[in-house]
């Protein structure tokens, strides 16, 4: 059986104060919401990393919206792998559709990320998802095999149990618009056979892969409820604490 991974991306929102409120109501849910088999995290902007490592409880993950690949050196606004790791956070989201189209973000650039990051010990939260217009044109299988098969270049059976995959259609991204759990069941299941013929069976059964774009605490329940869907990304409603907590409460 394998493990659930929720995570709340809350991209470029929320100041200290919000943040210190939300881990306080998540850490007096604690015992209503802790699992052995759902992993759950928050990822808030890099500035608020460290505080918010140093107040959260283990079972709230904090995690990174994103890295560089490089160790160190004259990269001006990029924050390291290393330096992620000094603050012992465990998980990186890379390759968020935010970032390949608002900040051009390449597959080249995002393999090596999840290069970086594996080789660091550390695991990447990949997202893949077409455009609306490649879902229109019916294409959504060719560029999710494309991005998943171009982000994995080199990465070894042993590291791929630092990688998690996200599938998040780009139409259904803060849109409201939920792919039915049976689209987002097809496509999944068909990263899972993607990853098989990249890699082999036991491999592709023990990846976890999430789905992501507008999921709310109403639809959670039965997109998990998909053979293949191992967890959600969630933006706008990780946002509120009550809702956050609902979210994880309703994936038990
Ligand atoms: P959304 O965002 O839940 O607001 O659609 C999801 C994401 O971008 O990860």
């Amino acid at each position: 059986m394998r493990n659930k991974i929720i995570i709340g991306n809350w991209k470029m929102n929320m100041n200290t104060q919000q943040l210190k409120e939300f881990i306080e109501t998540v850490h007096k849910h604690k015992d209503e919401i802790s699992s052995s088999n759902v992993i759950y995290g928050i990822a808030p902007v890099y500035l608020h990393l460290q505080m918010a490592q140093s107040i959260s409880c283990e079972e709230l993950n904090i995690v990174a919206q994103n890295c560089y690949f490089e160790e160190k050196g004259a990269f001006t606004g990029e924050i390291s792998i290393s330096q992620i790791k000094d603050i012992n956070l465990k998980h990186v989201i890379v390759g968020h559709s935010e970032r390949r189209t608002l900040f051009h973000e390449s597959d080249e650039i995002i393999n090596k990320k999840v290069i970086s990051l594996t080789n660091n010990g550390l695991t990447a939260i990949l997202c893949v998802g077409e455009s609306l217009h490649e879902y229109e044109t019916g294409i959504t299988k060719d560029v999710v095999k494309t991005q998943v098969t171009e982000a994995l270049k080199s990465i070894s059976s042993e590291s791929m149990q630092n990688v998690v995959i996200a599938y998040e259609p780009v139409w259904a991204i803060g849109t409201g618009k939920t792919a039915t759990s049976a689209q987002a069941q097809e496509t999944i299941k068909y990263i899972r056979e993607v990853v098989t013929s990249l890699y082999n069976d036991e491999v592709a059964e023990n990846v976890l892969i999430q789905y992501g774009g507008s999921v709310k605490p109403n639809n959670i329940k039965e997109l998990l409820e998909q053979p293949d869907i191992d967890g959600a990304l969630v933006g706008g409603a990780s946002l509120e604490a009550a809702s956050f907590v609902e979210l994880i409460k309703n994936s038990l």
